[in-house]
């Protein structure tokens, strides 16, 4: 079997969230499994670009509308991911230091997208499924049956995987022009609202159509930002299937990233050498119990609830603990937060910014991880959080709901609220800070959470599934 991922992230080659660890852990795990998985994506300029080598698989010529654009797929030369990875690399409109944020991303992924499809229709094989993650692939279910110069991919079983569904690409019709020729007849397809709707189009195209976790799934025909009726009208194509984490980059025994290795054996003793790195680097206590938040500082994650519940919580627990937060995001949250910081000098600190070897940092040498999260698809932040022996404090929505137990049920280990408001986080922070002076009890949730598997290994059968059905 031959799957194509068709993404805008993948790590390490490009990464703005989870999207990019999922795709570039999936077909590592599904070529282990004996499955033909490779990945094709933007080419951007990012430090893997230039630290790779790379050689010219095709260059060929494609219209987006009335423009006649050259684009080159290049492949990464030593397997070095353990799957093979394409590059569209599209002068001018694709190659740019980030993957998402410009004016014109709808014209950058429109024609990312032509091109793979055109590459693909030349290929002399077809093959066995075309695997489109998120909506920068969501138009090439579409493309692939009613675009008349690609009819021969007509017939090629196509996956969507939603990985959030708030994003959807919305193009105005005036941009209609930008698809290839296409039956005018299947108008319906495309259509949302009134707005070409990618997201929309994928979900009605593609032969089946999964989610990141169970929960989300459920979550979906009542919140979807304006795809409920369908979901809930394609709900027997869609299925639920929870993200693995790689354990191959995410194991505190072998992560380079930290200043001290540990396992289950040694984790108290591990992560203490850790937190104690981290508290100088910053200037605080590692005595006290360390919380952090790590992601994109937007109303999806709750950031913005953090600057008043962490104000509130410095009030009621003073400097009885330490609270750590990198991401990066709305510039109002990004300023509230570091104020409270200036103001809070001794117990809040505040990194804006992307960083991947501070991210594996604080997951080693926090004691809590906070994810208040209104939407949370899957969450992989809370995954890697527990292989670190890290408690996480999750609001019960989506992924979080899937993966952590209340520590006040039997065999619970995490803390869950209903709330993303500052009383829920405030009352969370105080059970947090009790359950740190019971140290018995925090070493077993430290340990029966490192043992939790969620390695790919389990969810490449699910998808394997999905593919055998179509
Ligand atoms: P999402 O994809 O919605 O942002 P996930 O929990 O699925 O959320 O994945 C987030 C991924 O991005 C994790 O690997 C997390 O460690 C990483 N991440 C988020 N923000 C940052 C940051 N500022 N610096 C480094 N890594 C980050
Ligand atoms: C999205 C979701 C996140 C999920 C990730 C990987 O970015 O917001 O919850 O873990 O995709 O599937």
């Amino acid at each position: 079997m031959e799957v194509v991922h068709i993404s805008a992230e993948c790590y390490p080659v490009a990464k703005a969230g989870g999207l990019g660890d999922v795709v570039g852990a999936l077909p590592k795990y599904q070529n282990k499994a004996g499955i033909v998985a490779k990945v094709v994506m933007p080419m951007y300029r990012t430090p893997f670009l230039y630290s790779s080598s790379w050689v010219v698989d095709y260059k060929a010529k494609a219209f987006m509308g009335a423009w006649e654009f050259e684009y080159t797929i290049i492949k990464e030369a030593n397997n070095k991911l353990g799957f093979d990875v394409y590059l569209v690399d599209i002068h001018g409109l694709l190659d740019r230091q980030k993957i998402y944020g410009y004016p014109d991303d709808t014209e950058r992924f429109t024609a990312f997208q032509i091109a793979v499809v055109h590459w693909m229709s030349h290929w002399n094989h077809r093959p066995s499924v075309v695997h489109c993650h998120d909506y920068h692939a969501g138009l090439i279910p579409f493309m692939m049956q009613h675009c008349y110069d690609y009819q021969n991919l007509k017939e090629v079983p196509s996956v969507l995987t939603i990985h959030n569904a708030q994003y959807q690409g919305w193009m105005d019709w005036n941009k209609s022009t930008l698809i290839p020729r296409w039956d005018l007849s299947k108008k319906g397809l495309l259509d949302w609202g009134g707005s070409i709707n990618p997201l929309a189009a994928a979900i009605k195209c593609a032969r089946k159509v999964t989610t990141v976790s169970p929960s989300y799934m459920l979550e979906l025909m009542h919140h979807a930002n304006g795809l409920e009726t369908l979901i809930a009208s394609e709900k027997n194509k869609c299925v639920g299937i929870l993200n693995g984490i790689d354990h191959e980059v995410w194991n505190p025994s072998t992560d380079n990233y930290l200043t001290e290795y540990f396992s289950v054996k040694t984790v108290t003793a591990g992560k203490q050498k850790n937190k104690q790195n981290i508290c100088d680097q910053f200037g605080l206590d590692a005595a006290k119990p360390l919380f952090v938040f790590i992601g994109r500082l937007v109303g999806e994650k709750a950031a913005d609830v953090l600057p008043g519940a962490l104000h509130i919580a410095v009030q009621t627990y003073g400097a009885k603990a330490s609270y750590v937060i990198l991401g990066s995001g709305e510039p109002a949250v990004e300023a509230g937060l570091t104020n409270l910081a200036l103001a809070n000098n001794n117990c809040i600190k505040v990194s804006v910014g992307y960083n991947e070897s501070l991210s594996h940092g604080l997951y080693a040498a926090a004691d809590f991880l906070l994810m208040p999260s209104r939407v949370e698809p899957c969450g992989l932040n809370q995954l890697y959080a527990m292989r670190y022996g890290t408690v996480p404090m999750v609001r019960s929505t989506g992924g979080l709901q899937d993966t952590v137990i209340d520590m006040g049920d039997e065999g619970g280990y995490g803390i869950r609220f209903t709330h993303a408001n500052e009383t829920d986080i405030v009352q969370s922070i105080r059970r947090a800070v009790e359950v740190f002076e019971n140290k018995k009890h925090l070493l077993w949730m430290r340990e029966r959470m490192m043992q939790i598997n969620h390695s790919w290994e389990q969810t490449v059968q699910s998808y394997t599934r999905v593919y055998d059905s179509i």
